[in-house]
């Protein structure tokens, strides 16, 4: 007899949990009745499908499996927030039934290291923590390079507040950053702590290296902080190439990376960049958990906030967790990245973390690349040959979408422009972004301050924004099409 006679029924059954996964696997034989087995299998190895196509992993969307007036949702605002796997939403949900605690940093019992261990890992069990996880996905030299924030936001501000800046001091951005990478240094200016300034790229996104050089050879550049992808128009900066000339200077350098870390492979090692932002709401993972890299240098070393490097950025935020002693009259801080990482901590977020990194790992970021490069040049060789690109309908950016990631926003000059996104949604649940996408800026500066807010409907100039991911498909592309021509037609555009 065989070994598959013995082996009828064989059933492996994986439950994800964070960083590890239970399986059981149960066993029937016709002599010795029925086995059931219990192991730990990292939880890599329930990622290591690498054949999935990207279509199957729509499956694992609860939100894409719902309908609204018969029609599934067409999700294209991903450069927004994107959608949750069923894996991400376990990872959250097992922290809320099976350990609610807080982490072993500050209680000790089985809980608190259930958490300790899914976020700073457990060599003797095997758990790789999330930190490690965030630290190896953007090629960080130590976990104790990353510190959980609680956005992208959160990330800058801390530099921007910790940084030790002198009067006269320049901060350098681009023209077209969020006001998550403007606001901040707006707020330093104003109170007269750095002078901003910044470089404008042209129509085709082409960074003015000549501007920049002359700038910081001839102002006293202290910090570049530009973001790596631009959520306008998906056009990314030069940034190794910047940072290399930064750093030629004496400037250190922040990436804004929210729109690039969750699309392509960013290396913090070989870009040498000195702080790199991003958040995870952007990349399939947790709301409310985002990411400070820093150097190891930057960060500081000892006790006290006042480091002896001029470029070591000081904690924001100080109180339980961000010290190693206190009494009545001082305080010695903990080693980097704690002192950073002020009061309770978002722990289901910090554990999904590792989750959501894992997953789009196993998809491979270079797949997630060219399917957001596959469909962008799909939806824009439709949109300019329906619509043409340089009239009332025009594509902002390169047309060449390779250059524009998942991102392809367009003007609607027109009168009564406003509302197509609202109607997308109406008529066929296809969700994109309208306004000014946070980056008031430089439209401010494209069309003159109140374009927006036009005094007729004549002189209406609306921007659209769509935003792919790698669930996205063409048979969406072509529902936003159709919806897209439907409304032009109904409003006598075309
Ligand atoms: C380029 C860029 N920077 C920063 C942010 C801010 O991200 P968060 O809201 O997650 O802090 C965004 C968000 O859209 C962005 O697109």
């Amino acid at each position: 007899m065989t070994i598959l006679n013995y082996l009828y029924g064989f059933l492996p059954h994986f439950l994800l949990e964070n960083n590890r996964s239970v399986g059981s696997m149960t066993i029937r034989s016709g002599n010795f009745g029925q086995l059931q087995i219990s192991f730990y299998v990292p939880a890599s190895v329930k990622f290591m499908d690498n054949k999935k196509s990207l279509e199957e992993y729509r499956d694992d969307f609860p939100a894409l499996k719902q309908l609204r007036n018969g029609k599934p949702p067409v999700y294209m605002d991903s450069a927004c927030t994107t959608l949750v796997p069923q894996q991400i939403i376990d990872a959250i949900n097992d922290y809320y039934t099976r350990y609610p605690g807080c982490s072993s940093g500050r209680s000790r019992h089985w809980f608190a290291d259930e958490v300790n261990d899914r976020i700073e890992g457990n060599p003797d069990k095997g758990i790789k923590g999330s930190r490690c996880i965030v630290a190896d996905f953007i090629n960080a030299a130590s976990e104790n390079e990353i510190i959980f924030t609680l956005n992208a936001t959160h990330a800058i501000n801390t530099v921007a507040l910790g940084f030790k800046f002198q009067p006269g001091d320049t901060v350098l951005i681009t023209n077209m950053e969020h006001n998550s990478n403007l606001v901040p240094w707006l707020r330093l200016q104003k109170t007269g702590r750095i002078k901003l300034d910044y470089i404008v790229s042209n129509h085709e996104g082409i960074f003015d290296f000549d501007t920049f050089e002359e700038k910081l050879k001839n102002s006293r550049v202290r910090l570049v902080s530009m973001a790596y992808t631009a959520n306008s128009t998906g056009v990314s900066i030069p940034a190794k190439e910047i940072i290399k000339l930064a750093h030629f200077y004496g400037a250190k350098v922040l990436l804004d990376g929210a729109q690039a870390v969750p699309h392509k492979k960013v290396d913090a090692q070989d870009l040498d960049v000195d702080f790199l932002a991003f958040s995870m709401h952007k990349m399939c993972g947790p709301r409310g958990v985002g990411v400070l890299y820093g150097k190891k240098e930057l960060l500081g070393s000892t006790p006290q906030e006042e480091n002896s490097g001029t470029d070591v950025i000081e904690p924001v935020f100080l109180g339980g967790g961000t010290v190693a002693d206190v009494t009545y009259k001082d305080y010695s801080l903990l080693e980097p990245p704690k002192r950073f990482e002020a009061g309770i901590q978002n722990y289901p977020g910090q554990i999904a973390s590792g989750a959501t990194i894992q997953y789009l790992q196993n998809i491979g970021m270079e797949r997630i690349a060219a399917q957001e490069t596959k469909l962008n040049s799909f939806l824009t060789k439709e949109l300019i040959k329906r619509y043409g690109d340089t009239g009332w309908f025009r594509i902002l950016g390169p047309r060449d979408a390779a250059q524009r990631g998942g991102i392809l926003s367009f003007e609607v000059h027109r009168p009564n422009a406003v509302g197509i996104a609202a109607e997308l949604s109406e008529k066929s649940n296809v969700m994109i972004r309208d306004g000014v996408f946070c980056a008031h800026a430089y439209f401010n500066e494209q069309f003159g301050q109140g374009w927006a807010h036009p005094r007729s409907h004549a002189e209406h100039r609306m921007i659209y924004r769509v935003s792919l991911y790698f669930y996205n498909t063409i048979e969406e592309c072509r529902v936003f099409l159709e919806t897209l021509d439907e409304i032009f037609k109904e409003r006598s555009y075309i």
